[in-house]
C-alpha cells in the first residue's frame, strides 16, 4: 500500500481524488501496488464531500508523516507550492505536480533535489493537460536531435480564436462569452497575453536541450490585438490564426517565441480547435510527431497527474531519468529569427513594392486597405521595412 497526499482540492485536486477512487482497479494494476489517499490538504472545508474524512489544514501533518511516499501538488501558483514541494522532496517523498509556473521557474532545482534522494519530481500535466508530451520528449524521443517544437499550448486562447473564426465575432465579446461559460478566467491576462504558453514552451525546450531555458527571456505576444477583420483576410488566404508557442533548436542555437500565427490548411495544427491543444515535435530522424488532446480541464489534467503518481510508485526508490540541468541555455535573439509576414496596410501597391519588392497581395474585401505577404525576413528587417512603409494596420507572422 502506497500512501499519497493531495495538496489543493480545487478543480485538478478533486479530479485526482476522483480518478484514484473511480479508476482504482486500473490505477492499482498499473502501479503494481495499491494507492491510498491518506490526506487532502486545503484551507477550506468540504462538508459532505468524499474528501472530508482525510481533509487536513496543516501541511506539517503530511510532511512529518513518514508513511506518505508521494505528494501531489495541484494548488497552483508559486508560493507556497515551491516551499511545500521542496520540503516534501527534502523529506524523501516523490512529488507529482500540474503546476507549470513552479516547473518553469524551479524545474531543474526540484529535479536535482528529487534525484539526490532517489525520488522523483514529475510534471506531465504541466504542459498540454492530459496530452502525454513531457514523457515522450524526456523518455521516448531519445534517438533524435529535436529540431523544433511548435504548439497550441493554451486552451483558452484556442477556444477564443476558434470562436472568432467560426462566428466572425470580435475579440472582446468572444472573451466575455468565454468568461461567462467558465472557459476563461475573470483575470484572463496570463492566457490571452501568452504568459501561460511561454512557460510551457520554456519547459518543453528545457527538456529538449536538457538545460534551463528562462521563460522570461522568450519573446511573448498574445492574441488581444487579433480582430475579426484579420480572420477575413485569413479566410481569403485559406488560413487560420492560432497562438503558437515555438522553439527551434540547431545545435547550441536555440530561438523561442510565442505569437499569433497564420497556419495554412496543410499545417498539422490547422484543425486543432476549441480548448484542444496540439504540439508538433520535429526530430532529425523520426520526422514530425503530433500530439493532440485535451489541454486543460479537470479530468484530462488529473489523468496526467495520476499517470505521474503511477510512475512514482513504479519507481519508488529510483529516480526516473529526467535530464534537465540547472545550467542556463542561452537563447538567440528573436530579432534575428526569420519568418514571412502577413501585413495589412493603407499603403498603395507601388509603395509596397518599392519597400518590400515583389510580394503576394491579398484582398480581404476591406475598403481603404489591403494585405500582402512578404518573403522571408528577419524580425529586424521586417521592422525596418514596416517603418519605412508606414501606414501599417497590423501584421501577423506566418507559421512555417
Ligand atoms: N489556462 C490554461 C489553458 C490551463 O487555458 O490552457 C491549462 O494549463
Amino acid at each position: 500500500m502506497v500512501k499519497v497526499a493531495i495538496l489543493g482540492y480545487g478543480t485538478v485536486g478533486s479530479g485526482v481524488f476522483e480518478i484514484i477512487k473511480e479508476n482504482n482497479d486500473v490505477v492499482n494494476e498499473k502501479s503494481l501496488n495499491d494507492i491510498d489517499i491518506k490526506y487532502v490538504l486545503d484551507l477550506r472545508e468540504f462538508p459532505g464531500d468524499p474528501c472530508e474524512n482525510v481533509l487536513v489544514h496543516d501541511y506539517d501533518v503530511i510532511l512529518n508523516d513518514p508513511e506518505v511516499e508521494i505528494v501531489i501538488e495541484v494548488m497552483g501558483g508559486l508560493h507556497p507550492a515551491y516551499e511545500f514541494v521542496k520540503a516534501a522532496l527534502e523529506a524523501g517523498k516523490s512529488v507529482a505536480t500540474s503546476n507549470k509556473e513552479l516547473v518553469a521557474k524551479y524545474g531543474a532545482e526540484l529535479i536535482n533535489i528529487a534525484k539526490s534522494h532517489k525520488r522523483n519530481f514529475l510534471f506531465e500535466a504541466a504542459v498540454g493537460g492530459g496530452i502525454p508530451i513531457i514523457r515522450p520528449i524526456n523518455m521516448h524521443i531519445t534517438a533524435d536531435r529535436i529540431q523544433q517544437i511548435a504548439g497550441i499550448m493554451n486552451g483558452t486562447t484556442n477556444y477564443i480564436l476558434t470562436k472568432m473564426e467560426k462566428e466572425g465575432a470580435d475579440f472582446d465579446s468572444t472573451l466575455k462569452q468565454a468568461q461567462d461559460l467558465g472557459y476563461a478566467e475573470r483575470n484572463p491576462e496570463a492566457d490571452i497575453e501568452g504568459f501561460d504558453a511561454v512557460r510551457k514552451i520554456a519547459i518543453l525546450t528545457s527538456l529538449a536541450v536538457e538545460k534551463t531555458v528562462n521563460f522570461e527571456e522568450i519573446y511573448t505576444e498574445g492574441i488581444s490585438k487579433i480582430t475579426s477583420d484579420d480572420f477575413k483576410y485569413a479566410k481569403a488566404m485559406g488560413k487560420t490564426i492560432k497562438l503558437i508557442a515555438e522553439s527551434k533548436i540547431d545545435g547550441d542555437k536555440v530561438v523561442a517565441g510565442v505569437a499569433p500565427m497564420l497556419l495554412s490548411e496543410d499545417h498539422p495544427l490547422y484543425s486543432v480547435n476549441g480548448v484542444v491543444n496540439g504540439i508538433l515535435v520535429r526530430g532529425n530522424m523520426v520526422g514530425d510527431l503530433v500530439f493532440i488532446g485535451s489541454g486543460a480541464g479537470k479530468l484530462p489534467t488529473a489523468s496526467a497527474v495520476v499517470s505521474d503518481v503511477v510512475d512514482c510508485i513504479r519507481h519508488l526508490n529510483t529516480s526516473t531519468t529526467i535530464i534537465w540541468e540547472d545550467k542556463k541555455q542561452e537563447l538567440q535573439s528573436f530579432q534575428d529569427s526569420v519568418k514571412r509576414f502577413f501585413v495589412r496596410t493603407k499603403a498603395s501597391q507601388p509603395e509596397i513594392k518599392e519597400i518590400f519588392g515583389d510580394v503576394e497581395y491579398v484582398d480581404g474585401g476591406m475598403a481603404g486597405e489591403g494585405g500582402f505577404i512578404t518573403g522571408p525576413l528577419s524580425e529586424k528587417e521586417f521592422e525596418i521595412k514596416a517603418s519605412d512603409l508606414g501606414k501599417i494596420i497590423s501584421r501577423i507572422r506566418i507559421a512555417d
